[in-house]
């Protein structure tokens, strides 16, 4: 579902709705990340150190943890969204999620903890594997957490080596798409 519909956001910027995501009784939005929004690059910075904080603790230790959110400061994000593409998962307009494309490479997909296992990991996902055909990607590759393996397995993605820095292990994991 790809709706061409302009909708009024609160921060006073248009946007495109790419698509909607119904999760039992929530209606979850799917948009692009608004550029130069220090709020929403505030809120996304938030739910990723959450997720990192709450969901992938429990596959790593502190210390990576918190290298890891170093690098998704505010400012960071601002950077990221002005470089690559970034999808916003919203409920009643507040960002619940995020992911981006970064040329045939999946970033930084993250959803606030108690959203999650509720398919918007998977909608924001499908957006970017669309992005990524309308781009003429023929392969997509996505470097997995420990945590996100099964998730990115469940989407069809399979693994192609192991990466480690530090103690850190990376699951760099691909998926041929079908143009
Ligand atoms: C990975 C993540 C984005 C998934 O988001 P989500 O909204 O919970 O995903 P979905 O609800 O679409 O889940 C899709 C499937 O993957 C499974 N799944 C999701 N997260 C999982 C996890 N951590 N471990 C095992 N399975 C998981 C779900 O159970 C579901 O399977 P089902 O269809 O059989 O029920 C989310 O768990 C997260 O933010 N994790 C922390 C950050 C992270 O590791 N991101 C990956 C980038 S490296």
């Amino acid at each position: 579902m790809n709706q061409l519909v302009h909708r009024h956001c609160p921060h006073r910027r248009w946007f495109r709705v790419l698509a909607d995501h119904h999760a039992g009784t929530l209606l979850v939005r799917l948009r692009l990340a608004i550029r130069q929004s220090t709020t929403s690059a505030v809120r996304i910075s938030t739910i990723i150190v959450q997720a990192l904080c709450e969901t992938n603790a429990r596959g790593c230790g502190a210390a990576i943890i918190d290298c890891a959110a170093a690098n998704f400061s505010p400012s960071d994000i601002v950077a990221r969204v002005a470089d690559r593409l970034v999808l916003v998962a919203t409920i009643d307009e507040k960002i619940v999620g995020t992911a981006s494309l970064h040329q045939s490479t999946v970033r930084i997909v993250f959803v606030r903890p108690d959203r999650q296992k509720r398919g918007i990991g998977s909608a924001l996902m499908r957006e970017i594997e669309r992005s990524a055909g309308t781009r003429s990607v023929a392969e997509l590759t996505a470097p997995s957490s420990v945590t996100a393996e099964a998730f990115y397995r469940r989407l069809g993605f399979i693994p192609l080596r192991d990466e480690f820095h530090g103690e850190g292990r990376t699951i760099i994991m691909t998926k041929q798409l079908s143009l």
